[in-house]
Formats: C-alpha cells, sequence, structure tokens
C-alpha cells in the first residue's frame, strides 16, 4: 500500500463501492457492535495476509469469520457441538464468538495453523448487511494497530490507519466498546478464552453446566499485550490510595464510576484510553470498586492494560 492512499469514510447508507472492494478481494473497516473490524473474504489468503501486515499482527493470533447466517457455517467448521446451536438460538448474532473444530477448505492463514476456527455472527446491521451482500465469511480482528486499544468510532480507525486501507465505514459509536466473548467449544468441555459482553453466567445458564477458564487450546491473542494506551495504566483499589493519588494530578487522568473523576465503564473505557493518548497524559488512575472487579469482561481488560 502507499503512502498516499487515501482513506474515504462512508456511512452504511452509501458503502457500495467499499463493498465492492471487500468483494474482490481488499482490506476495509466495518463497524460491528463490539469494536470496529479490519475485513477480508476468508477466501482470500492474500487478503487475509494483508490484515496481518496492515495491522502488524503476530503471524500467530488467528483472526476471527464472521457470518451473516448459520448456512455460512459449513464452509467453515466440521464436528460441530450441540451447545453450539444452544449458544447460537441464545446469543447470535451478538457480541459471542465461538470455537469449533475447523473445516479442511479454510486457509490456514486464518486459523494460525490451528485446528480450530473462530467464528461470530454480529448484530450490527450494518456488518451484517456488508457480510450478505458480498455472500461469503469475512475475517477480520479488531481494526487497531496491534498493541493500540480496539477501535469504537471510525475516527478511532482513522486514527491507526489512515492512508493504509482505501475505505473505512462508518457505522457510529459501537454499541458495546469492547470485544466479543470468547468461547472454545472445540474440547471436551466449554471453555471462556476471554470474557466480553455476554457473561459467563449467561452462559452457563444457557449450557446447564460450568464453564472455566481452562482450555486445552488456550487463545493464542491472550499472550500479547493487549489494549493498551501509551499511558501507563494505575489500578487503585482503596479510597486512601486514591486520596493520594488525586492530590498530585499532573500528566494524570482519573476514571471513577461514582466519584470526582471521569465516569468510565466497558462502552467507553478504550475511548477514554485513546483520549489520554491524544493529551499526552503519563498516568490513567483508575479506581476499582467492588463493582468494577466484579465486572469480568471491564476488569479483564483493566487489568490487562494495566499489566504491561
Ligand atoms: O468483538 C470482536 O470479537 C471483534 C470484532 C471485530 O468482531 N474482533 C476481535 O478480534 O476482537 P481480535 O482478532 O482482535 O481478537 C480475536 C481473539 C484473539 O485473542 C485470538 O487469539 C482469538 O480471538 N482467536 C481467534 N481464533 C482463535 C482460535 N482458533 N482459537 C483460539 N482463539 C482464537
Ligand atoms: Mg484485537
Amino acid at each position: 500500500m502507499s503512502a498516499e492512499m487515501k482513506t474515504k469514510i462512508l456511512p452504511i447508507s452509501a458503502c457500495d463501492e467499499a463493498i465492492s472492494h471487500l468483494f474482490e478481494g481488499g482490506v476495509i473497516a466495518l463497524p460491528t457492535e463490539t469494536v470496529y473490524g479490519l475485513a477480508a473474504r476468508f477466501d482470500k489468503p492474500d487478503a487475509v495476509k494483508k490484515i496481518f501486515s496492515i495491522k502488524q499482527r503476530p503471524s500467530d493470533n488467528p483472526l476471527i469469520v464472521h457470518i451473516s447466517s448459520l448456512s455460512m457455517l459449513t464452509r467453515l467448521a466440521v464436528d460441530i457441538s450441540p451447545l453450539f446451536f444452544q449458544l447460537a438460538e441464545a446469543f447470535f448474532p451478538g457480541p459471542l464468538t465461538i470455537i469449533l473444530p475447523k473445516a479442511p477448505f479454510v486457509p490456514s492463514i486464518i486459523t494460525a495453523g490451528s485446528n480450530t476456527i473462530a467464528v461470530r455472527m454480529p448484530s450490527h446491521l450494518g456488518a451484517k448487511k456488508i457480510i450478505e451482500k458480498v455472500g461469503i465469511p469475512i475475517a477480520a480482528p479488531s481494526a487497531n494497530l496491534s498493541g493500540k486499544p480496539s477501535p469504537t468510532t471510525a475516527k478511532d480507525v482513522e486514527e491507526d490507519l489512515n492512508h493504509l486501507i482505501p475505505y473505512i465505514i462508518d457505522g457510529g459509536e459501537c454499541e458495546h466498546g469492547i470485544e466479543s466473548t470468547v468461547v472454545d467449544l472445540s474440547g471436551r468441555e466449554p471453555a471462556l478464552l476471554r470474557p466480553g459482553a455476554i457473561t459467563r453466567a449467561s452462559i452457563e445458564k444457557v449450557l446447564q453446566r460450568p464453564v472455566s477458564s481452562i482450555s486445552n487450546a488456550p487463545s493464542p491473542g491472550t499472550k500479547y499485550r493487549h489494549y493498551s494506551p501509551n499511558a501507563r495504566i494505575r489500578l487503585c483499589y482503596t479510597q486512601e490510595d486514591w486520596i493520594k493519588l488525586y492530590a498530585s494530578p499532573e500528566d494524570k487522568i482519573f476514571l471513577h464510576q461514582k466519584g470526582e473523576g471521569l465516569f468510565f465503564n466497558e462502552k467507553n473505557l478504550y475511548s477514554l484510553f485513546r483520549e489520554a493518548d491524544r493529551k499526552a497524559c503519563k498516568e490513567i488512575v483508575v479506581f476499582c470498586s467492588d463493582e468494577v472487579c466484579a465486572n469480568e469482561a471491564l476488569f479483564n481488560r483493566l487489568q490487562k492494560a494495566a499489566s504491561l
């Protein structure tokens, strides 16, 4: 891709040229209800290769494949567990990704050589329309540069990928703001690989069994630095620590759900991270109340962001 490439931001109502580009083997950014994705046809290895180079993503980190109907599954997965259909019935379309044994035809670049595949059916109407129009499952990781927070607006995508992709489809601010829940159904027992908007409790309720975090196929992405702004994240658990830090506010921003500071939740966390970086702030202090710690998805992202 040339450095002079112009990136067009198009609304869903007038994005046909972007959809054609995707159909013809190009890479575009598109909205979903979780975060924006960097999309290519799953059956075009050269296009998928571009996703990895644009994002600077390590090639051993596999991609999620997005579908608009269950009939697309036949090209992607085999030996599908009956548990899959229970989860699909309850949560598709929506922010849930399921790992299944992969079909032989799936290019190995998508699955990073593993014999499983991650599948998700987004509920965002724009995403649904795009996948339906292309008519082929779409591979898409989050549309950020590797290591940056996932983008939750078209502007966020532009901040990371301007001049690197020809099109960003603008579907507004993402409804959830953090990535999908990832459940592994490729092993003997279901396992939660990444907490997200669909909670562990609601998955356990549908499957009528406990879902552990222990999987025989640990999510390769978990070993990489993730969700991190440049600013250091400091998690603060007591009122005493908070007051001490709040007394010297230079180069810091403060996030709190109930007290002084900026309000945060899953939906705006990544945009606050990006905002802090734009202001070249050095530290983001986050008050972790019992409620925050009990919110598995939110607390997971905070801990990951704080761990490096
Ligand atoms: O909400 C989302 O899931 C967004 C939107 C765009 O759909 N996508 C997303 O993709 O967050 P990405 O690539 O940033 O995260 C995908 C995660 C990674 O941690 C990856 O390692 C894991 O899913 N994953 C993908 N395929 C896998 C597989 N076959 N087995 C285990 N984990 C897998
Ligand atoms: Mg990502």
